[in-house]
């Protein structure tokens, strides 16, 4: 059976499609792995040198219309498929809350046609939109874990805690077999105290809520972040060996612990 693991939080540019993408680069080493990209922004197909804009079908078109997932999946890289988003996912929620009459379950629109790849893949690492919302939601519901990214920032902890609560909310009353699979600290700066301090204070946090958070912390590194943009591909898949790629390599070893 596939793992199916959101990378979530109500946070924007605290390395969600970062993390997916350069998992994804990793565990296609000797796995196959479905990266479901639900956030308009298509960054994920962008991190493997792909328009969001080319496809001419996509998730919008699965969970909207029904279609069948596997008509929207295309190959990104040697065991890397994805299921890609676009501009049409901005329109998702108006669509579906214009028209409730049609969608009874408006949180189980990816759950019917999840089944139909299901089986095709050792992992779905699912890439989320910054807000919690409609698509949110659908995502949560077919997900068997949650990864979520922190950034330690002088608000963050406050965040993180209601994020955490989200979820659990969530799991209660759509999906109680999800798990959080773990907090990782995200664009860390050891040099800098606060930095510190706050991965402390989270760390002590999340011991006491009996949640993981990852010893692998994903450092600032805009050197090599910006691979990406050169490259068409993630860090793990091009970068031979720097502290970056390290980092993604560490978490993935905490992950199949
Ligand atoms: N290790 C890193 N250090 C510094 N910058 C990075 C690092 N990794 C990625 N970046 C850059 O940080 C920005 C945000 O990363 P990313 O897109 O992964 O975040 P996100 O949470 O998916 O954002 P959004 O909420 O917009 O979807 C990007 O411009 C990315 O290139
Ligand atoms: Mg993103």
């Amino acid at each position: 059976m596939s793992r199916i693991i959101a990378i979530s939080t109500n946070k924007g540019g605290v390395l969600k499609t970062s993390i997916t993408t350069n998992l994804a680069g990793i565990l296609s080493k000797d796995s196959k792995v479905l990266i479901i990209d639900s956030d308009n922004q298509g960054n994920a197909s962008l991190s493997f040198g792909l328009q969001p804009d080319d496809f001419e079908l996509s998730l919008y078109n699965v969970m909207v219309d029904g279609m069948n997932a596997k008509k929207a999946i295309v190959k990104a890289y040697e065991n890397v498929d994805i299921l890609p988003s676009n501009d049409d996912m901005s329109f998702l929620e108006f669509d579906i809350l214009t028209n409730m009459h049609e969608y009874k379950k408006p949180f189980s629109l990816l759950k019917s046609k999840i089944k139909d790849i299901e089986s095709d893949y050792d992992y779905i690492l699912i890439d989320t939109p910054p807000n919690l919302g409609l698509t949110q939601g659908n995502v949560l519901s077919v997900s068997h874990e949650v990864l979520i990214p922190f950034q330690p920032e002088s608000y963050s902890m406050r965040s993180l805690v209601k994020m955490l609560n989200a979820v659990k909310n969530f799991k209660e009353d759509h999906n109680p077999s999800m798990e959080v699979l773990g907090v990782v600290a995200t664009l860390v700066d050891r040099r800098t105290v606060l930095h510190d301090e706050i991965v402390q204070e989270c760390r002590k946090y999340c011991y006491e809520k009996g949640i993981k958070m990852f010893y692998a912390e994903i450092p600032k590194a805009i050197r090599y972040a910006s691979s990406v943009a050169y490259e068409g591909l993630p860090a793990t898949l091009t970068a031979k060996n720097n502290d970056l790629v390290k980092a993604y390599h560490d978490l993935k070893g905490e992950i199949l612990q």
